[in-house]
């Protein structure tokens, strides 16, 4: 048994005498809700570009992280797939340090509630604005073979992710702004036809200002899963891996001008090592470059030992973790309990709107 805070049943946690409090604070504070697609796993770009900020928010927001199971089902996962890929996903989320006790952690399918309100959210989302969405586009232009209905109405499901606990504030990327523009609409399509100011509008939240892009190895573009294996340095990584990814990292051959201006590849790598260096480090492999002295093999080996050491924390909890089947479980268990009490009241609230009555 893993000697975490939250390893504690769920039954207990709220049966404190503490417990009127902290519904009052829960009540009181702004709801935040996002969720992450189990296509994967995490990797640097993740930790540094979201994670890292989730962990943080915990301690400010009602917040509700979700493991996005239902979103996965477009592409067609195995039965043995689909598990494998959320049950990772949960581990590192909890290595990565949300605490299950400040935020509610939970794995989408367990809420059934959300794949209600999406009905219901579908009743008035419209072929042509569903069409018009460009991750949709794209992702018909990336399978042709494979436009479903699911596909076309992903971000109706987004909007019952986040409607359905009424949440204003939603920490995600920039190439999610549509989708959210689209939760604000579904949601006021909503209030407007019944009538009444039900869901509040959600927005994307930077909680940080100094949210850092993870550039990948490959010399290109951000650090990614789908761009080939080498690209990013995942969290599970082994000290090995790490190493061998980072020596294969793209390079040039070198400055030859004082002071020049480093092509992508090779800032890129300064990038990195600006978050898991040390500023000296970085000043010293910087001072190199502009004085035509680096030696990128040096430069790459030092890089690699930084990524190693700032990930070995996350790296033995995930083994920790991974080794904790009950842990694991009382994690989704309580996880589910949570998000289903916010949930269901929503679904209540919102079957009486649409005039639901029972006989
Ligand atoms: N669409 C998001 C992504 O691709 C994942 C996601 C699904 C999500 N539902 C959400 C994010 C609700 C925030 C809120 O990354």
């Amino acid at each position: 048994m893993l000697h975490i805070k939250s390893s504690v049943p769920s039954s207990k946690i709220f049966s404190s005498s503490s417990k009127i409090e902290k519904i009052l604070t829960f009540a009181a504070m702004e709801i935040v809700v996002s969720g992450i697609r189990s296509t994967g796993n995490l990797h640097l770009g993740n930790y540094y570009g979201a994670i890292q900020n989730f962990v943080k928010m915990q301690h400010e927001y009602n917040c509700f992280f979700f493991i996005a199971d239902l979103h996965s089902l477009t592409t067609h996962p195995t039965p043995a797939s689909l598990h494998t890929n959320v049950k990772s996903v949960l581990i590192e989320y909890l290595a990565a340090g949300i605490d299950p006790e400040k935020a509610t952690i939970y794995v989408q399918s367990d809420v059934p509630e959300i794949a209600e309100l999406y009905l219901y959210l579908n009743m008035n989302a419209y072929l042509g604005e569903l069409e018009r969405s460009t991750s949709f586009k794209d992702k018909v232009r990336a399978n042709p073979e494979n436009v479903n209905a699911g596909l076309l109405t992903y971000p109706v499901l987004m909007a019952a992710d986040i409607l359905i606990h009424k949440a204003t504030k939603v920490p995600v990327g920039k190439d999610q702004e549509q989708h959210l523009e689209m939760a604000r609409t579904f949601g006021n399509r909503f209030n407007r036809l019944y009538n009444n100011e039900y869901f509040p509008e959600p927005y994307a939240f930077n909680f940080s200002s100094n949210l850092v892009k993870i550039p990948g190895l490959d010399g290109k573009g951000k650090m990614g899963k789908s761009e080939g294996e080498g690209n990013a340095i995942f969290l599970g990584d082994a000290p090995e891996v790490i190493r061998k990814k980072v020596m294969r990292a793209v390079t040039d051959s070198g400055p030859t001008v004082e002071n020049q201006q480093k092509p992508d590849e090779i800032q890129n790598l300064f990038d990195l090592m600006k978050v898991v260096s040390t500023q000296d480090t970085y000043d010293h492999f910087n001072n190199l470059y502009n004085t035509c002295q680096v030696r990128y093999g040096d430069l790459k080996k030092q890089l690699a030992e930084d990524m190693i050491i700032a990930t070995a924390p996350i790296r033995d909890r995930i083994n920790a973790i991974a080794a904790d089947t009950d842990y694991l479980s009382k994690v989704a268990k309580m996880g589910a309990e949570k998000a289903r009490e916010s949930a269901s009241r929503t679904i209540s609230d919102v079957r009486e709107i649409i005039g639901f009555r029972s006989f």
